[in-house]
């Protein structure tokens, strides 16, 4: 007070109430184009922090990452207590996530392979064997290839399945071509996989939105087509929206959709939930 009053009797001036105080922190975050961090704002957050944990678990990065939205955005950054509970949720909903994903995966016999990689041998946990380079091409270094090999080839074939069930990951890039020199915006992508007997469109609603839907008509079965902004069967003349909402009969129901995230610059389909 001192120092914005020099000079005056500081006794007599009173701080100003808080409705006041409040009505000039808003001009202030006017002035400077800010915002406060609302209950909308923060169910945001909360979903862009559920995306950033899908890419690292390390809570120093999720908060990095939300600092930075916050100030691009020109949000006012909310209290620590409040972003420190909310990258809690977050990771721990993730790894529960990539648990259940993983408890339903594994097999008696992966999970046996997986204990004995920490069991230790000679001095040496079994997992170290993936660091080790072959030193030469003599016949003892390749054929403790060869061994290396088999032992882990069961577990990588685990691994590459299971990454599969957990999402397919497309690049927004794909959306995009160049015609004539001129960059030009698909409205969809046809998206097949090896788990599902019918291949699924990826439309682009608009930035950041998408759908992903599967391509199996609710009439009777049959794979739709993809033209536009919308899918039509050519049996009996059903036709959709890009939405998957089913437009024109005989077909009722709407398209089984997949929920999707946008991480960056891709697109996940997660396919467990859809
Ligand atoms: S199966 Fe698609 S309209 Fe009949």
């Amino acid at each position: 007070m001192a120092r914005y009053f020099p000079g005056k009797n500081l006794s007599v001036i009173s701080p100003p109430s808080i409705p006041t105080r409040r009505a000039l922190q808003h001009s202030i975050l006017d002035l400077f184009s800010f915002r406060l961090c609302d209950s909308t704002a923060k169910a945001d957050l909360e979903r862009r922090a559920q995306h950033l944990a899908r890419l690292s678990t390390q809570p120093v990065y999720i908060l990095r990452e939300i600092l930075q939205y916050l100030k691009q955005q020109r949000i006012v950054v909310p209290i620590y207590t409040f972003l420190q509970d909310m990258v809690g949720r977050v990771v721990s909903a993730e790894r529960r996530r990539v648990s259940n994903l993983l408890s339903d995966a594994l097999t008696t016999e992966i999970s046996q392979q997986l204990d004995a990689l920490l069991c230790a041998d000679e001095s040496m946990y079994r997992v170290s064997i993936l660091k080790h380079e072959p030193k030469d091409f003599s016949y003892k270094e390749l054929r403790q290839e060869s061994e290396r090999r088999q032992f882990f080839a069961p577990l990588h074939e685990f691994a590459r399945q299971f990454l599969e069930t957990t999402g397919i990951s497309i690049p927004v890039s794909e959306f995009i071509y160049f015609s004539k020199e001129k960059q030009v915006t698909r409205q969809y992508i046809i998206v097949h996989h090896d788990k599902l007997e019918f291949p699924i469109c990826l439309f682009r609603i608009k930035d950041n939105d998408y759908s992903a839907l599967w391509m199996k008509c609710t009439h009777q079965g049959s794979e739709l087509n993809a033209s536009g902004d919308h899918l039509y069967c050519s049996s009996h003349g059903s036709e959709f929206d890009s939405k998957g909402k089913a437009i024109h009969g005989p077909a009722e129901k709407n398209l089984r959709s997949f929920p999707i995230t946008v991480q960056g610059d891709k697109i996940i389909i997660e396919l467990t939930k859809g």
